[in-house]
């Protein structure tokens, strides 16, 4: 039998994505006053071990798939590609089916999409993406379910990305195109999500709109939603923060947004460049409760992988 990955929010029906959000947010309203290290007393994952590869940085997403993969009852290993043969040549496909015999599941943060998929292609058991260049799905799911449980289901919603056109944008698009939703996306032409992503979105039907100005980008929505302007695979230069300095979330275009509405970031942020101080650590921020629900989506993401 194929493995169950989990390589992008596009790859699933609407009721697979509800029912692991729904199972994430169950697990986090059992764990309310407990000591995070304790471990789920049905311990689903007990005897299962999972691999995270490292081809970049990350607080998050590591930590939180240690923490959670603990939580159900499994074990965890870390491994930066620097350190293994895969970063003296080893191909991926090797790695995949070398990993697959001594692991159940195995995580990447991936340099190149084409690294996640080739892994994926060989592997025999489950992968699962946590980043890659084109796109965050594990990030989403657990912004979805932030949304959810502070305003209303996605497809009640208007949702506002601002700024780089990125890998987490694309899996935004993903995601209204599977469970509905109105995305409107403010960006630089030269910056705007990739003409592939938008075509799938328009094959869908979705309700994603791509303007130039923030402040359209911004009106009525619900959540107003940014991330740093030069994300680990970009080069950081003058005229990309040029491009999209007029991109800034700052109070003036919160107050453009419908009255009441949050701010997302999956962090990390550059405070002061697309995102001010005042926003960020506004009431209306939900950047924390983002990270929080990392957690619990990795958890149900695992549990749906492994079929547990
Ligand atoms: N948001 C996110 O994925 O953070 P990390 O890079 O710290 O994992
Ligand atoms: N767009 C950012 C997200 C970091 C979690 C990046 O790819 O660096």
């Amino acid at each position: 039998m194929a493995p169950r990955h989990f390589l992008d929010i596009s790859d699933f029906d609407a009721a697979t994505l509800k029912n692991i959000v729904t199972r994430a947010r169950g697990m986090k309203d059992a764990r309310i006053g407990q000591p995070k290290g304790k471990r789920e007393a049905s311990e689903p994952l007990k005897g299962r071990m999972l691999a995270l590869i490292f081809e970049r940085p990350s607080t998050r997403t590591r930590v939180s798939f240690e923490v959670g993969m603990r939580q159900l009852g499994g074990d965890t290993l870390v491994l930066s590609s620097n350190d293994m043969q895969l970063g003296r040549g080893e191909t991926i496909a090797d790695t995949a089916r070398v990993l697959s015999r001594y692991v159940d599941a195995i995580m990447i943060r991936a340099a190149k999409h084409s690294n996640l998929t080739e892994l994926a292609a060989a592997a025999t058991v489950p992968v699962i993406n946590g980043l890659t260049n084109l796109s965050h799905p594990c990030q989403v799911l657990a912004d979805v379910m932030t949304l959810e449980e502070h305003v209303a289901p996605l497809k009640d919603l208007t949702v506002s990305w601002v700024g780089d056109g990125n890998n987490v944008a694309a899996s935004w698009i993903h995601a209204i195109g599977r469970m509905g939703g109105k995305l409107r996306i403010g960006t630089p032409e030269q910056l705007a999500p990739s003409a592939d992503v938008l075509a799938w979105a328009k094959a869908q039907n979705a309700d994603v709109h791509v303007t130039q100005s923030a402040e359209e980008a911004v009106a009525g929505a619900h959540c107003v939603i940014t991330d740093s302007w030069v994300s680990m695979h970009d080069t950081d230069t003058a005229s990309r923060h040029n491009l999209l300095k007029p991109y800034q979330v700052n109070s003036t275009l919160m107050a453009a947004a419908a009255p009441g509405a949050k701010f997302m970031h999956c962090l990390p942020a550059h405070r002061g460049e697309e995102v001010t101080d005042e926003v960020i650590d506004s009431p209306a921020s939900l950047v924390l409760d983002e990270a929080e629900n990392r957690l619990h989506i990795q958890k149900s993401i695992l549990l749906h992988c492994l079929g547990a």
